[in-house]
Order: C-alpha cells, then sequence, then structure tokens
C-alpha cells in the first residue's frame, strides 16, 4: 500500500483527495493545511470550476498537520502530493525530497526555470521521485492524440494548433501576480506548452503577439518555430465574456489525419462541444468513443499513474520533472517575445 500526505486542501488537494479513493493499492494516511476548518474536516469553502463541491468530510484515521515541515518529518509516508498555490512549489518540493520522500506536485512546477532546475536536480541527488501534475495527457480526447502521434498510425506529425481561453477568473486576487500565480501563461497555457512539447520537441524559437496585463500576459497567440514541415501555434489567456468561462481545443495535423476536438462550456447555454473528430485520408471521418466528458477522470488516471510510478520506483516519462519545466522554459520565451515584439530563440 503507497500511503500518501496530500499538502494543501483546496481545489486540487480536494480533487487528488477524491481521486485517490477510487484507486487502489494507494491510501491518504495524512493531510497537511494552514486552515484549521480544512484541516478539521470543513471543505464546504473549497471551490473550483469543475467537479464536486466541497462538503464537510470525515477524517478521522487521517494524521494532519498545519505545517508541511511536520508533514515531512512522518515516517509512515512513501509519497507527499503538493497541492499549495504555484510560488510554495519549490519549496515545498525540496523540502519533501530532502525529507526522503517521493514527491507529485502540482503544475507549474515553478513559476521560473531556475527553481524547476534546482526541484529536478534535488530530485536525482535524493534518489527520490518528481513528478509534476500535467494531467492533460491523462485527458481522453489528448490521451487519444497522444497515441494516434506517438504510435506513428497516421503517418508523420506535421503541425497544429491548440487554443485554451478563459473568462476573467475574476475571485482568484492573486491570478495575475507574476510572483505568486504568474497569469494566463503560467497557470493556463502551461498545459498547451507541455503537450506541445511531449509531443514535437522543444522548437528552435517562438513568436507571440499578445497584451500584457501589468507584469503578466493577459492574452497571446504564439507561432512555435520548428524545422518544416512543422507549423504549431497557440492561441491562450483571459479575453471571452464570462458567459463562455472556458474553452479548450486543438487541431492536430499528421500525414493520414486530420484530429479535431473542441469544448467550449456555456453555462447558461449548455456546452458546446465538437467531440473528438478523426479525418482520414480515404475521405472518412471518425468520431471514436471516449470516456464522457466528467474531467475527474482525468485526475484518477494521472494519479493511477503517479502511483504505479512510486510502486516500481520507475518514474513516469509523461510526468517527469524536465519536461514540466521545459514547458516553463516555453511560457517564459513567450512573455519575452510579447514584451519584445520579436521571435525569441529557445
Ligand atoms: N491540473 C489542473 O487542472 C489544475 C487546476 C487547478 C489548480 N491547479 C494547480 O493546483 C495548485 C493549487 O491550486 P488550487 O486551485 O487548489 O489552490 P487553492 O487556493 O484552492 O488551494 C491551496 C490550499 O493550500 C493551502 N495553503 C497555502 N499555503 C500553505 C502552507 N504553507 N501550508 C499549508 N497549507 C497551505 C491554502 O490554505 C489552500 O487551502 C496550483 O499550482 C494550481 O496551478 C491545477
Amino acid at each position: 500500500m503507497i500511503r500518501v500526505g496530500i499538502a494543501g486542501i483546496g481545489f486540487m488537494g480536494m480533487t487528488h483527495y477524491l481521486a485517490y479513493q477510487k484507486i487502489r493499492g494507494v491510501k491518504v494516511t495524512a493531510l497537511c493545511e494552514q486552515d484549521p476548518k480544512r484541516l478539521a474536516g470543513d471543505w464546504r469553502s473549497i471551490k473550483g470550476n469543475f467537479g464536486p463541491q466541497g462538503q464537510m468530510m470525515d477524517l478521522s484515521g487521517i494524521r494532519r498537520y498545519a505545517e508541511l515541515d511536520e508533514m515531512v518529518a512522518d515516517p509512515d509516508l512513501d509519497l507527499i502530493d503538493i497541492c499549495l498555490p504555484p510560488a510554495a512549489h519549490p519549496g515545498a518540493t525540496i523540502a519533501a525530497l530532502r525529507g526522503g520522500k517521493h514527491v507529485f506536485c502540482e503544475k507549474p512546477i515553478s513559476l521560473n526555470p531556475a527553481d524547476a532546475t534546482r526541484m529536478v536536480q534535488t530530485a536525482a541527488k535524493a534518489e527520490r521521485l518528481l513528478m509534476i501534475g500535467h494531467v492533460l495527457p491523462f485527458f481522453p480526447e489528448y490521451q487519444f492524440a497522444y497515441q494516434a502521434i506517438t504510435s506513428g498510425k497516421y503517418g508523420q506529425l506535421l503541425g497544429g494548433h491548440f487554443k485554451r481561453v478563459i473568462s476573467d477568473p475574476l475571485w482568484l486576487p492573486d491570478f495575475y501576480n507574476p510572483a505568486k500565480v504568474g497569469g494566463p501563461m503560467l497557470d493556463l497555457h502551461v498545459h498547451d506548452a507541455h503537450f506541445i512539447r511531449v509531443v514535437f520537441g522543444m522548437p528552435k524559437a517562438v513568436q507571440s503577439i499578445g497584451t500584457m496585463r501589468g507584469e503578466v500576459v493577459e492574452r497571446f497567440t504564439t507561432q512555435f518555430l520548428y524545422d518544416p514541415p512543422r507549423m504549431v501555434t497557440a492561441t491562450s489567456g483571459v479575453i471571452a465574456q464570462q458567459g463562455r468561462p472556458f474553452t479548450h481545443a486543438y487541431e492536430i495535423y499528421l500525414e493520414k489525419a486530420t484530429l479535431l476536438f473542441d469544448y467550449m462550456a456555456l453555462p447558461k447555454l449548455g456546452d458546446a462541444v465538437t467531440p473528438l473528430t478523426v479525418l482520414t485520408s480515404d475521405g472518412k471521418a471518425m468520431r471514436p468513443k471516449l470516456p464522457g466528458g466528467d474531467p475527474t477522470v482525468a485526475f484518477v488516471a494521472e494519479l493511477g499513474e503517479v502511483v504505479r510510478s512510486v510502486r516500481n520506483n520507475k518514474p513516469s516519462p509523461l510526468l517527469a520533472g524536465e519536461l514540466a519545466r521545459d514547458a516553463v522554459v516555453l511560457c517564459q520565451k513567450q512573455t519575452e517575445s510579447v514584451r519584445k515584439s520579436r521571435a525569441v530563440k529557445v
């Protein structure tokens, strides 16, 4: 049995806690949270943009800590799952690794590449696993695309366009703070940056146009520059009106297939979805059957991979700290490109 301690019982801490209940061979045996009400089991104040509303929880039998250092010192834990705000990721991760624990940390790995490098190096030195919560490849539509690309079934990968746009998250006061969250680039687009890194590799340069809000990019479109024939673009940021709080989508071009997917949350009208669609070079169009639209399914798949990795003491390639670091590098280069209004080498 893998024993997990979760640090930070907010939207993601709760999402992970509930997902672990659905995975065999793992048990949440400790929690760390600075808010005494949440630590006592009153999760009613927890809010997010999907999944269930927080409830009163029976946490009896779970060891509870107000300070991370105390949980790190708990000898009966194999894995610490860090769901703290992004600015706390490097310090918490390094403390847990040095304390001899494997670490799974939510995205983004850090707010800058230098911290990410320190985290990766600490894991190597401590001979512990460091995995970062890039959940996108575990969403069924993105998992399908990942398999379709890496299997070679549809030939060479030619390019793609990725979209992730939200309305202003008015309830998140730190969202545009570069020292706390990092704005749409590091909170939102980092998911696509990671996916692009995984399937296309690192580009030679990025060319972005966009607008700034204070110190962070508010919305942007980027061209990722690869050797031909690869053409990759992404659009992300905050611009949509409140009536459409979230959308994510892709078009991926392979030699023998085009993959299409578009999901748009429209609470007042009902969500608008183009389900994953595969157009093949023989003129056919298919809609592969995928698990339904509940996003918590992706977290169960992602954490299942984390548990397997810890059990086998073998890092998960998709959740590797190095890839998460590269995603932060791509975010940083795109910000630089918006600021300088020119292409920036990667
Ligand atoms: N993968 C995804 O789709 C996804 C979605 C949302 C958030 N996230 C990521 O998850 C992380 C957490 O985001 P969230 O939305 O759950 O935040 P949140 O604010 O809802 O929760 C953070 C919790 O950590 C607690 N906390 C803060 N500092 C602490 C400390 N020093 N010691 C103990 N507890 C502390 C807070 O009291 C709060 O309960 C972020 O990195 C975010 O980017 C990922």
